[in-house]
């Protein structure tokens, strides 16, 4: 390791032992090496597919069955992965910290399977349903599903429990991620691109209210310019750097 790097690898240990109030914002590069795609990278999920074709509420409309197609193959990538040594060093972030909340955009919910408990999901989970019927929210592992698309017992249509694009996100879970990032003490940003808003403002209203940050990531984004400490690497080699205990 670089003589730099390990220097900031020491100011982040630092800067997570001495914090009162720790937020953490994942995206889709934590789980790469999981195995499961990124969605702007080379091999990214938007290269091949069109995100208005499959991840929006018009394309559901005309299409639900091929919707449900495309999250049933996501499901079963997802299934058939496991949480990284990145997953699991958050997780043991939170136990050790005072306070603590992970802000997240991944759906794929490793995360959870990783042991974090105080999680903010912006985009939903890939394992709840919601019935555009009655409205009811339920939880849905069956992979495959043997119906597609799949109904609900009131005969609605169900649909994946994703924010999908040009959808609101949970006002609550929105509200929620932005008083802490405002409260945050350091506020470490791992792999997301931060192309979508409005999870990409949230280490700017934190930086805004004087929190020391961190970011993660294989290469330069737009944060980058306004992180206090940038180390480019992959999350699942770097986070059990910075927290090894
Ligand atoms: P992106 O695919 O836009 O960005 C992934 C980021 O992860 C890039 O900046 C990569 O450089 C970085 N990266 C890749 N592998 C990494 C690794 N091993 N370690 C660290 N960093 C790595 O994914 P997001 O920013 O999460 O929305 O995308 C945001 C939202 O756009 C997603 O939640 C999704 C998508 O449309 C919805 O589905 C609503």
């Amino acid at each position: 390791m670089h003589i730099d790097d390990e220097a900031r690898v020491h100011s982040v240990r630092r800067a997570l032992r001495e914090a009162g109030r720790i937020a953490v914002l994942t995206g889709a590069g934590i789980s790469a090496e999981s195995g499961i795609p990124t969605f702007r990278g080379t091999n990214g999920l938007w290269r091949k597919y069109r995100p208005e074709e499959l991840a929006s509420p018009s394309a559901f409309r005309r299409d639900p069955g091929l919707v449900w197609e495309w999250y049933d193959w996501r499901r079963g990538l997802v299934a058939d992965t496991e949480p990284n040594p990145g997953h699991f060093a958050l997780a043991r972030l939170e136990r050790s910290a005072a306070d603590f909340t992970l802000i997240t955009q991944n759906v794929d919910g490793l995360h959870d399977r990783a042991g974090s408990q105080n999680i903010l999901k912006l985009h939903g989970d890939i394992w709840q349903v919601l019935c555009t019927g009655c409205g009811r929210r339920s939880r849905n592992t069956r992979v495959p599903l043997p119906e597609l698309p799949p109904h609900c017992s009131c005969g609605g249509l169900l649909r994946p429990d994703i924010v999908w694009f040009g959808e609101s996100l949970p006002q609550d879970v929105l509200q929620a991620a932005w008083s802490t990032s405002e409260a945050a003490d350091v506020f470490m940003v791992i792999g997301t691109s931060a192309l979508v808003q409005p999870a990409a403002s949230l280490p700017l209203v934190a930086k805004e209210s004087n929190a020391c940050l961190i970011e993660i990531n294989m290469e330069e984004t737009a944060l980058s310019p306004h992180a206090d400490i940038s180390l480019h690497g992959a999350a699942g080699e770097l986070l059990p750097l910075l927290i090894p205990f």
